[in-house]
């Protein structure tokens, strides 16, 4: 199959590279990058655990096909730790136990990374709307909510 050329810059990085078409963005992430901790829960949008900024809008990166991507700017979970200090949001997670197996974890920061960039101080109704595309099925979803109102506090 033919390739196209795409360069795309993930996490402050520029990365260029010959992909085939119909290569989905999370396998360029995953496969190409070796940025493993974007997941793959379902490949069908509906689970959330693939979620990454993409030029600052949060993309469920099942979705996209990496050549969509080209030119643009991808932040995934491992560019939200900055100079070896944990993002608030990663802080959030470890401090009110947002996780238990953690598989949903990078979609669900990535998700309220994207809900605090545009609302810095959300209620627990708009934390519950801003995470309704992210599914967790060990949580019950309270201590998230949690993780992300001490996120918003430190930020
Ligand atoms: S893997 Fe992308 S939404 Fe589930
Ligand atoms: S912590 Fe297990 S799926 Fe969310």
């Amino acid at each position: 199959m033919a390739t196209q050329e795409i360069s795309i810059t993930v996490n402050g990085t520029t990365h260029t590279s010959e992909v085939e078409p119909r290569l989905l963005l999370v396998h360029f992430i995953r496969e190409n990058l070796g940025l493993t901790g974007t997941h793959i829960g379902c490949d069908t949008t509906h689970c959330g655990a693939c979620t990454v900024m993409l030029d600052g809008t949060a993309v469920k990166s099942c979705t996209v096909f990496s050549v969509q991507a080209n030119g643009k700017e991808i932040t995934t979970i491992e560019g939200m730790t900055k100079n070896g200090e944990l993002h608030p949001l990663q802080a959030g997670f470890m401090e009110k136990h947002g996780l238990q197996c953690g598989f949903c974890t990078p979609g669900m920061i990535m998700s309220s990374h994207a809900l605090l960039q545009k609302n810095p101080h959300p209620s627990e109704e708009e934390i519950r709307w801003g995470i309704s595309g992210n599914l967790c099925r060990c949580t019950g979803y309270v201590n998230i909510v949690k993780a992300v109102q001490y996120a918003a506090d430190n930020l």
